[in-house]
């Protein structure tokens, strides 16, 4: 039985790093601390452990553009190999990639490993130069695509989507992502890695901003569905924070929540708009907003 964690204190992030150079590093002769770059801080790191504690692989994923993560730096201990525990790191870096918004993983294996990556999906794209003395490398790629959300209407959320981008730029920025779309219940995700504070948990202005956007996407895909038009704002808002997120952010607001008097909109009216976004770590609540929102007519003017 494995667990897969977060090297988060200084305890766990040593010996994550002294296992990466001891099975990455110290065969060829090199010191303790070459097994660090300059990605260290911006990346996502993932141990697998025994449930004695002990850790048996590890590996890192970071973001090279938007859409690329590179997965790097993933060993096993050769006691554990071939028994699935590079799998089991290796998908868990994958979904780290496609929460962070990825569409793509590339990584710079090793010869000796090229059968490991083939196996996992990946394709050998061109040669690389060598690294550590003698060792060849191929650069490959893998196809990263979410098929876990569930989304309805795709074309209103791939616009609610650029709208975001385009409008508020601040939200590609957190790595915010519509999830989920069923007509009843909108869930977003931001990623843990752009809005994280100095206590390695999630900025709580970044939280207020994700339960902020969530709510508007809300009334953004109901007003699409009921066929009006309308500019959405907001006027008033309220959030308690019970716990901090330290892992998977994640925000939903269900229809049941929602009340709007969308007939004012239909007579050219504005039209008030509440709801809550439920705002989770993981599985775990760790937030609720109440939103106050204005849908205002488009083209006429406020009444
Ligand atoms: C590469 C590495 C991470 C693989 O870890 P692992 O736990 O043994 O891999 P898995 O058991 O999940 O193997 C999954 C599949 O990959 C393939 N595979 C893994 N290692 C392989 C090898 N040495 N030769 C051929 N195929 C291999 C097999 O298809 C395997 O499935 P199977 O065991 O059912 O045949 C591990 O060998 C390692 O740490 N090597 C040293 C460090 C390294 O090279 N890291 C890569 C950095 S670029």
């Amino acid at each position: 039985m494995f667990t897969i964690t977060t090297p988060v204190t200084d305890d766990e992030l040593a010996s994550y790093f002294h296992f990466r150079w001891q099975w990455l590093r110290e065969q060829w002769g090199y010191p303790e601390g070459s097994e660090k770059d300059e990605y260290e801080t911006v990346s996502e790191h993932r141990v697998v452990k025994t449930t004695s504690g002990q850790i048996v692989a590890c590996g890192r994923v970071h973001l090279n553009t938007n859409e690329e993560a590179q997965i790097r730096h993933i060993a096993v201990d050769k006691a554990y190999r071939r028994k699935g525990v590079g799998k089991i790191i290796l998908s868990t870096l994958e979904q780290v990639a496609r929460e962070l918004g990825a569409k793509r993983a590339v990584t710079n294996s090793r010869e000796s490993s090229l059968s490991f990556f083939s196996a996992n999906g990946f394709t050998a794209v061109h040669n690389l130069s060598t690294e550590l003395g003698k060792l060849k490398r191929k650069q490959m790629y893998k196809n990263l695509v979410d098929n876990t959300g569930l989304i309805q209407h795709p074309k209103w959320c791939n616009e609610l989507q650029n709208t975001w981008h385009e409008q508020i730029p601040i939200s590609e920025h957190m790595g915010i992502k519509l999830h989920q779309y069923t007509e009843r219940t909108i869930e977003t995700r931001a990623s843990l890695n752009k809005n994280i504070n100095l206590h390695g948990t999630m900025f709580a202005g970044s939280i207020y901003s994700l339960a902020t956007l969530t709510g508007w996407g809300m009334l953004f895909l109901q007003l699409k569905q009921k066929g009006l038009q309308g500019e959405i704002v907001l006027g008033d808002a309220n959030i308690h924070y019970h716990k901090p997120v330290t892992m998977k952010p994640r925000a939903v607001c269900n229809i049941e929540s929602v009340k709007a008097k969308l007939k004012e909109l239909e007579k050219g009216k504005k039209c008030p708009a509440s709801l809550t976004v439920d705002i989770y770590d993981n599985d775990q609540a760790v937030a609720k907003f109440s939103g106050q929102y204005w849908i205002l007519p488009i083209n006429t003017k406020a009444k």
